[in-house]
């Protein structure tokens, strides 16, 4: 069902690979809403992934960027305002890789090259693109920008490696640049911290299945879709949560709040 909460805003979509990624449902929910806006992604992701098939549907543009590049973002920045005419009111950050994860390593056998790129790709791009954003003065006043996060930046998942240190920081960038934004423009600026979901990013995750089946029977709710984050994304992007701002929002069916709940003691009962 189709609110028009987004009629007349502009913005830009980075992450959206394939039908299964939060990024390609959220592009599809903005779109329902009413939303104006340009996707993008690697330029390799480009090659491998269906953008153009979303894009289509969506009646968006695409622009690639490597998210790490400051030089690819700055011409995102500039393109975007271009073909939107005007400048931004929502950005989503829906990024995330380690090579760590990628080949397998183990939390004490780290490759710290790969470790940076972890932190680069997964953190750092959510700073550098506000930082583009501000020096081009890209935004709206009241704009709104959402990166996705996971609990393992405040609990352990083995499992998730570096990429726990990655959310941690990517959660640290949206207070503090949430502050800094709020002060300049009104502008507020969140993480949403997702449950499990099975996507190209979440099963790359070694033991995937089991935590996924776990935090089912944790959350009382069960785990939540890809298309209800989707659904939450809009609302935050919308002029109905306009005073939320530097929060990690869980959005995980309940599962933050459970010490243990009866479906997990009995399917432990001998
Ligand atoms: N799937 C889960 O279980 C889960 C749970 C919580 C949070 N998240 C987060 O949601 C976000 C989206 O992931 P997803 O699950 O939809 O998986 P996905 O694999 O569909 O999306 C990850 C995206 O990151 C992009 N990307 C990687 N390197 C990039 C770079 N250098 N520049 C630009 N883009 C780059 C990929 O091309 C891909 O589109 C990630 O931040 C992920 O950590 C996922």
């Amino acid at each position: 069902m189709s609110y028009n909460l987004l009629k007349g805003k502009k913005g830009i979509i980075f992450g959206a690979l394939d039908e299964k990624s939060i990024a390609w449902k959220v592009a599809k929910r903005a779109h329902e809403e009413g939303a104006e806006f340009v996707l993008t992604n690697a330029p390799l992701a480009m090659r491998m992934g269906e953008i153009k098939k979303l894009a289509e549907e969506c009646n968006a543009e695409i622009v690639p960027a490597d998210a790490t590049s400051v030089e690819d973002l700055e011409n995102l920045f500039t393109k975007s305002q271009e073909i939107l005419g005007g400048k931004i009111d929502f950005v989503l950050h829906s990024i995330g890789m380690s090579p760590n994860i990628r080949k397998g390593k183990s939390y004490g056998d780290l490759n710290y090259d790969w470790f940076l790129k972890t932190l680069d790709v997964s953190a750092l791009s959510f700073h550098k693109l506000m930082q583009v954003a501000e020096k081009q003065d890209a935004l709206n006043e009241w704009s709104s920008i959402v990166a996705l996060s996971y609990i393992a930046a405040q609990r352990v998942f083995p499992d998730y490696t570096d990429m726990s240190q990655a959310k941690a920081v990517l959660e640290s960038i949206a207070r503090n640049y949430g502050y800094r934004l709020g002060k300049l423009k009104n502008v507020r600026v969140n993480t949403i911290s997702q449950s499990p979901t099975k996507t190209t990013a979440g099963t790359g995750v070694g033991g995937f299945d089991v935590f996924y089946d776990y935090a089912d029977k944790m959350s009382p709710l069960g785990n939540a879709s890809a298309e209800a984050c989707a659904d939450y994304t809009i609302s935050l992007f919308s002029d109905l949560t306009k005073m939320v701002t530097m929060q990690n929002l869980m959005h995980d069916g309940g599962f933050s709040s459970m010490g243990i709940s009866e479906d997990i003691i009995n399917s432990m009962q001998k």
